[in-house]
């Protein structure tokens, strides 16, 4: 297998934990240039990957008109960025790995994949949950026919109230009006994607949805509670007092101190102390300008009769993706936190049925390594990139593959969802007919 080249655009977190599969296995994939628009960015990624100045840049049609040899472009900007990048990159003629949500805009979803089409251009989408042991170890049991074909799915995502808040109630996913995804989008874009794969000897044709915003409103806010926390007179009475939250706890503190360009051991105390007097990560949970649901639930129909739901609860107690798949002679059911499963087979004889445990855990040392941090996203990452480099080197037959036209309908339902859920009503999933 020959050894790829990679340019990395938008040098944030997820895009730099993409490339860090350049550095496990140096002799699959090598990282030649960086695109971004924050200096300092740009030159943490620069140095990590030990990338020359001159392939270092702050703007993308300086690379674009530099004509930078390379296999592929990781495209990991923020979502509202994804179109306008993916455009210009794929007109250039770039293969791209693309961070999902692919876009707000069913529009601009059918412009990115007609426009990698015509250009012959590959586009892997990064729905890193296909890549991991546990559903792709689901997928191919039920690929088997082993359990018949699906007939029901059961999907359940509950998002822990610490990542709740940082990404969604303060973070930068909290507004669909700045950052073009609403919840659903951005946070389970990957279930509804699980969904359409999973099942995708047929195709989805009817979706409803309900969901609103309960919990993070002005009406819950203790009395007398201030825009921010540090002049709040109840801040010792609340859980989500900015202090104890983003520096005692410091809960996902790559996104809480982003926007202060330093490295993180390199931020003192008084730094993120006056920080949060003014950023929203300081400002009171009930009162930023978060205009997202924190709880939604999806039905799917599909072609087949076969139906699907999902159920999105924004601050739960506890993390937790739990999936049950009833099929025509069997089911399946786990949480992939815990990355073992349950089968169950029907028994003719017994006229009851036969359990099995499969564990992953036997099997998913994330590729022998000792380091957990390559686990992220229970090793999607890390088996994402390695199928990439195989997929764009021409030799990858994996389940997983997320290629553009194999990714279009999870986005679909997400798009159809909220259309049902703000119009109140069924929506016919007709979009490219
Ligand atoms: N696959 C997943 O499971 C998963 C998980 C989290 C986030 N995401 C998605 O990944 C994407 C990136 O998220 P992140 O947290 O890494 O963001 P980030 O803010 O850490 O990184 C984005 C980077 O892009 C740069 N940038 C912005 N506009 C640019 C432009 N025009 N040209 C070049 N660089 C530009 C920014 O300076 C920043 O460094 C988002 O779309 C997010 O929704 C995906």
């Amino acid at each position: 297998m020959k050894k790829l080249k990679a340019a990395l655009l938008g040098a944030g977190n997820r895009g730099q934990i993409y490339c860090d599969y350049a550095l496990r296995c140096p002799d699959e994939l090598e990282v030649v240039a960086v695109v971004d628009i924050n200096p300092f960015k740009m030159d943490e990624a620069g140095d990590k990957y030990g990338i020359e100045k001159e392939m270092r840049f702050t703007d993308l049609d300086a690379f674009i008109a530099q004509k930078v040899a390379c296999d592929f472009v990781v495209n990991a900007t923020m979502d509202e960025m994804h179109y306008e990048t993916a455009m210009k990159l794929i007109e250039a003629g770039y293969n791209l790995i693309l961070e999902k949500p692919i876009t707000g805009k069913l529009e601009e979803l059918l412009d990115i994949e007609k426009a990698a089409k015509r250009n012959g251009v590959k586009v892997l989408v990064c729905h890193v949950l296909r890549y991991t042991p546990f559903y792709r170890s689901i997928k191919e049991l039920i690929d088997s026919g082993h359990i018949g074909k699906v007939m029901n799915m059961q999907l359940n995502e509950h998002v822990w109230y610490g990542h709740f808040v940082n990404s969604y109630v303060r973070g930068k996913w909290r507004s669909e009006k700045m950052c073009g995804s609403g919840l659903l989008l951005a946070k389970c874009c990957h279930d509804t994607d699980l969904i359409c794969w999973l099942n995708n000897v047929s195709a989805p044709t009817k979706v409803s949805s309900f969901g609103s915003k309960s919990f993070f409103t002005e009406k819950n806010a203790p009395e007398g509670a201030t825009q921010y926390c540090y002049e709040c007179p109840q801040r010792n009475n609340c859980m989500f007092d900015a202090y104890k939250f983003q520096i005692e706890k410091d809960f996902i503190p790559f996104y809480t101190w982003a926007d202060l360009n330093k490295p993180l051991d390199d931020i003192t105390l008084e730094e993120k102390i006056e920080f949060l007097k003014h950023d929203v990560y300081g400002q009171c949970v009930y009162k930023t300008d978060m205009d997202i649901v924190d709880r939604q639930c999806v039905s799917v129909e599909f072609e087949n009769g076969s139906i699907a739901t999902l159920n999105m609860v924004g601050g739960a107690s506890k993390a937790g993706r739990h999936i049950h798949v009833i099929c025509e002679y069997g089911e399946v059911v786990g949480y992939i936190e815990e990355n073992k499963y349950v089968v169950r087979v029907f028994d003719q004889d017994e006229i009851g049925c036969k359990e099995e445990v499969v564990d992953l855990n036997q099997v998913n040392s994330i590729d022998g390594e000792e380091d957990n941090s390559v686990a992220g996203h229970y090793g999607g990452d890390h088996f994402m990139m390695k199928d990439a480099v195989r997929y764009f080197n021409g030799v990858c037959n994996s389940v997983s593959v997320t290629k553009i036209e194999d990714s279009l309908n999870g986005h679909y339902v997400c798009y159809a969802a909220e259309i049902s859920r703000k119009e109140k009503k069924v929506v016919d999933l007709n979009f490219n007919q």
